[in-house]
């Protein structure tokens, strides 16, 4: 609830207390060259981590280049917090400008920017956080020295979240009121495409297969592993509902499909073996390939190759492939499976990855999930919900028709999509209100505007985030060439915005009902 605080400033201006909104005609031009100052030695920091991938809460490195730059190499342009919360990665940035004419107790507009940088375990930045990083530094560095330029008195702050990928980062800073210093929040995240669009809500279900012996842990967790593709295939309550199953076996963290599953099959000939898998395997699995030889364990141990990718995908992979063998193979008596190369575990984790487009449709799609493993799991735990991000109205449309004009390369392809591609922690700063029946948005505690932006050079293949290649993608100069685009519409949007209480009231519209 701004409301008090806004009418204060534009009583402010009409009683002379404040200076009247600047004239920001300029300020587009002013942003290129504030950004040829800024930028280079930004990026160069999100260059070094990318080089040095850390995954969530593990963030060090990132972290002190963020306090090193601001403290030591640009001293005195931001008030530096690090381990900010509580949280030993996360920082804060804040910078308050005041001309001269501001009154000492005005009470200045504020915008704030979140930045991310954690890296997903053996496939380093797939997911292009070293971008959300630098996006949200330079966006908020470029506004920084805009106010000044053109003497609005504002505040900017910049929180460094942690975590992004699984341990919902931002949720945990939201408990400790983080994000009370501004009503609108600013990020953009890398990807494929350009869109202004709402992400999935989501909940990961952590189930643990337990038995006697492994072969009979196998066959559990695979009958699980077959349950839950039948109950997809039948339909999941709520809307673009998907449940995506991730093996937990030394393999990579959750959100991240495997590239690489293998599954050991005993009883069988290598032949019969092979023969079944090919006849499972069609176009419908794309990129997939397999490996099948006999092995030390005595059985064919079948490995199923493939690109990897997101969790929200709902492709066929190579955990698909195997678990389409298992229901093959699995009703002939004399055959058993087991895990190549670690035949004496007896415990399985998987994780199934929930996703909805509406918050409130994630708990019946989990019950769903719960139902058709129940009696197989040995427990079955939960993460913290990532709420579903909505596309809250005004802002959007600005930053489209911002990115048609020249300064901004011409951008004609930003579409505004109601298409959710995936999840983000920043769910939990917008904390959105959507009617159950209707799905209007009705309120929300935060304003997070949160563009998707491409960041492949045109012509090529474009790898998906969480594909092993989006690494690469997000290590090109293209893509920095795009984040420094994104960053500076930004830092447009943040200072029109604050320079203007109209505007910002009608951004914050939906606060507070
Ligand atoms: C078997 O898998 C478990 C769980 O991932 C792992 O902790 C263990 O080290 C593995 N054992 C071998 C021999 O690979
Ligand atoms: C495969 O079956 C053979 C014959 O029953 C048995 O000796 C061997 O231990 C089994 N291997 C595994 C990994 O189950
Ligand atoms: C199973 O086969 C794959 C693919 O050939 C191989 O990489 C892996 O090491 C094998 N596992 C064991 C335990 O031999
Ligand atoms: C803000 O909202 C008002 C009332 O809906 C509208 O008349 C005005 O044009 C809006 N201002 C901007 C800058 O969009």
């Amino acid at each position: 609830m701004r409301a008090p605080l806004l009418s204060a400033i534009a009583l402010g201006a009409y009683t002379g207390g404040l200076v009247l909104a600047a004239d920001v005609s300029t300020l587009s031009s002013c942003l290129k060259t504030i950004s040829a100052d800024v930028f280079p030695g930004l990026k160069a920091i999100a260059v070094d981590v990318w080089k040095n991938p850390e995954i969530g809460l593990d963030e060090h490195h990132a972290h002190n280049l963020v306090v090193d730059y601001f403290t030591k190499v640009r001293p005195g342009e931001w008030e530096v917090t690090p381990h900010a919360y509580g949280m030993s990665t996360a920082w804060k940035l804040d910078f308050e400008y005041r001309p001269p004419a501001t009154p000492p107790n005005a009470e200045l507009p504020v915008i704030g920017f979140m930045a991310e940088y954690d890296a997903l375990v053996g496939i380093g930045h797939a997911c292009g956080h070293n971008h959300i990083f630098l996006n949200g530094l330079a966006a908020a560095s470029m506004a920084r020295q805009a106010l000044i330029t053109l003497g609005i008195p504002a505040r900017i702050v910049v929180v460094g979240t942690p975590d992004e990928e699984n341990g919902a980062g931002k949720c945990q800073l939201q408990k400790t009121d983080a994000f009370r210093d501004a009503d609108v929040w600013f990020m953009a995240h890398p990807t494929n495409a350009n869109a202004v669009q709402p992400m999935n809500a989501r909940i990961n279900a952590f189930s643990d297969f337990r038995a006697a012996t492994h072969k009979e842990a196998v066959r559990k967790a695979y009958e699980a592993l077959v349950a839950v593709r039948d109950l997809a295939a039948g339909g999941l309550p709520g809307t673009a509902s998907s449940v995506v199953a991730v093996e937990e076996v030394g393999m990579f963290e959750c959100n991240v499909v495997q590239g690489e599953i293998s599954l050991g099959i005993n009883g069988s000939s290598l032949e019969a073996v092979q023969q079944t898998v090919s006849s499972i395997l069609d176009s419908t699995y794309p990129g997939v390939s397999f490996k099948a030889a006999y092995d030390t364990d005595g059985g064919v141990n079948l490995t199923a190759i493939g690109p990897g990718g997101h969790a929200s995908e709902s492709t066929k992979g190579p955990l698909v492939l195997t678990i389409e063998t298992f229901r093959t193979l699995s009703n002939q008596d004399d055959i058993s499976f087991y895990l190549p190369g670690n035949t004496t575990l007896a415990a399985l984790d998987i994780i199934f990855d929930i996703r909805s487009r509406y918050t409130h449709d994630l708990d019946s799609v989990l019950s769903a999930v719960k139902a058709a493993i129940g009696d197989k799991a040995t427990a079955i735990g939960t993460d913290t919900v990532y709420p579903a991000l909505e596309v809250t109205p005004f802002l959007p449309g600005l930053f489209t028709e911002l990115m048609k004009t020249p300064d901004f390369g011409s951008q004609t392809d930003w579409p505004i999509s109601t298409f959710a591609p995936a999840s983000t922690d920043a769910g939990c700063v917008q904390n959105a209100v959507v009617d159950p029946v209707s799905h209007a948005l009705l309120g929300a505690d935060k304003i997070v505007f949160h563009p998707n932006f491409g960041i492949c050079a045109p012509g090529g293949h474009c790898a998906f985030n969480h594909e092993p290649g989006f690494h690469d993608v997000a290590g090109t100069e293209y893509s920095y060439t795009r984040t420094e685009i994104v960053a500076r519409a930004l830092a447009d949007l943040a200072v029109q915005l604050l320079n203007d209480p109209v505007m910002m009231a009608n951004a914050t519209g939906i606060l507070g009902k």
